[in-house]
């Protein structure tokens, strides 16, 4: 609908910016740091992109106060980054290494020292390595005690301090890609495997949510959720079904269990149909809805939608890779047969990786979120994954960037007159970082950082035309851009 007048954003809205530890830290071996299952999953031949590794990164874990320092020259309201459970526990659980707990400590009071609120990730993937070699990792109910062990040691050291947590990033990326695709650690492709570990996840979360709400820790909690709205390709009710399909199982199947507890029926009916449902006890039940398991806001990470129509069973397409190659047009049909396959959205363009570019995409993320869950939103994540370009003179004239965060803070504004609540907005990100899958040239930050998958360079940092946008739309609360 459109608005005669829209609302102004929220006075305190949270404009910012985000990272991952293992994306931007490097220092994979200093400090007291244990292995984390990507350390090792990084040099299985083959599962990145020309073999690339966050082992120097960005080199943020030695130039934090320089990275700091141009988020304040940003003007940045928040920062969301992650801490690397490797740093805090080495082997997972144990003894704490108070050099990781001091790194952190350092960063949040630099962070607040230049008046920039710290949004902490307590889960961004990288699973200590001792314990999937202990017990699976995300596969043994004994991940429960250790997740909320080391989430208990953070809020006790920051909570002080950190008013925004976030629980598990992407539960619905990392199980997906760790136990369907194989794409991430542990490598798995097994459906059964893949939902009996996402429930253990889930319970992690929920016992850690429940900890921090009963023990009255001053703040807000939930997970960030990687949501990317289905459309359906037309009109056709096979094809609308296939959307629906869709929003139940790639969807409200995690975002449910975050707010209600409980998972939709029509998957447990399907998962139960084809033998794959996980084990879901009493206690389980009981755990995933207790108050104090539900969330304080959605995290929505934002970066594009789908679009569906109708798979077969029988010989129908299933999960495909995704584009890692940067080569625009190379993605391959993908789908789960009987549910729902990807289909061509010819109303939208495309990022070189495939993803479709859907401004508004978000404010339907945000509207759905809103009437399904009645919960505050954060978007802890959105941005363009580009190629840039460093000039002779060290700009980066990144005007498809600006064009592209633009819309989607235009689709925010028009969210919140539509009566969403929305309390910040994380781009990704900060500065440029290691994608997990395609390597240092697929490029997110507004600040460029001078490193390829060749070599490290020197590891400058040189502001893009889009950090003086964005500190313009930050200075004037959203209503410069
Ligand atoms: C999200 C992750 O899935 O998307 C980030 O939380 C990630 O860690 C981002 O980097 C962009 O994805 P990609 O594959 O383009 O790096």
């Amino acid at each position: 609908m459109e608005h005669k007048q829209l609302k102004a954003f929220p006075k305190d809205f949270l404009w910012g910016s985000a990272s991952a530890a293992y994306q931007i830290e490097g220092a994979y071996r200093e400090g007291g740091k244990g292995l984390s299952v990507w350390d090792k999953f990084v040099r299985i031949p083959g599962k990145t992109y020309e073999g690339t590794n966050g082992d120097v990164a960005v080199d943020h874990y030695h130039r934090y106060q320089e990275d700091v320092e141009l988020m304040a020259k940003a003007g940045l309201k928040a920062y969301r980054f992650s801490i690397a459970w490797s740093r805090i526990f080495p082997e997972g659980n144990g003894k704490v290494n108070e050099e990781g707990v001091k790194f952190y400590d350092d960063l949040i009071n630099d962070l607040i020292a230049h008046n920039i609120e710290p949004v902490v990730t307590i889960y961004h993937w990288d699973l200590p390595q001792a314990l999937q070699d202990a017990y699976q990792g995300w596969e043994s109910r004994k991940i429960i005690d250790d997740f909320v062990n080391y989430a208990k040691t953070l809020f006790e050291a920051y909570g002080d301090r950190v008013k925004y947590w976030v629980t598990l990033n992407e539960q619905n990326v990392f199980m997906q890609h760790g136990y369907l695709m194989a794409s991430h650690p542990p490598a798995v492709t097994d459906p059964k495997r893949m939902y009996a570990a996402n429930h253990i996840g889930n319970l992690a979360n929920a016992a850690a949510t429940k900890y921090f709400h009963e023990h009255h820790f001053q703040g807000k909690i939930g997970a960030s959720f990687a949501y990317s709205p289905n459309y359906a390709v037309d009109a056709d009710p096979e094809n609308q079904l296939a959307a629906d399909n869709a929003e139940q199982m790639n969807a409200y199947y995690w975002m449910d269990v975050y707010a209600y507890g409980r998972y939709p029926d029509v998957v447990r009916q399907w998962q139960i149909e084809q033998g794959i449902a996980p084990e879901i006890k009493p206690e389980d039940t009981e755990l995933l809805e207790d108050p104090h398991s539900r969330p304080d806001f959605m995290g929505l990470n934002y970066y594009q939608t789908n679009t569906v129509q109708a798979n077969p069973l029988k010989d129908g397409v299933g999960l495909a890779a995704e584009n890692t190659s940067g080569k625009k047009g190379t993605a391959q049909e993908s789908g789960i047969p009987g549910a729902f396959k990807s289909a061509e959205n010819e109303h939208l363009q495309k990022t070189d990786w495939d993803w479709n570019i859907d401004p508004i995409g978000l404010r339907i993320a945000l509207r759905r979120i809103n009437s399904r869950y009645h919960l505050p939103v954060l978007i802890t994540e959105n941005g363009l994954g580009a190629f840039d370009t460093l000039e002779a003179d060290h700009e980066i004239h990144d005007d498809y960037r600006i064009h592209f965060l633009r819309e989607h803070v235009k689709a925010i504004h028009d969210a919140i007159s539509d009566g969403v609540q929305v309390i910040g907005y994380t781009t990704w990100s900060f500065t440029d970082l290691l994608s997990w899958l395609n390597g240092y040239r697929k490029r997110y930050g507004f600040v460029y950082v001078n490193r390829d998958e060749e070599s490290e360079k020197d590891l400058a940092r040189y502001p893009k035309d889009s950090f003086y946008w964005y500190k313009q739309v930050i200075a004037t609360n959203g209503e410069d851009l």
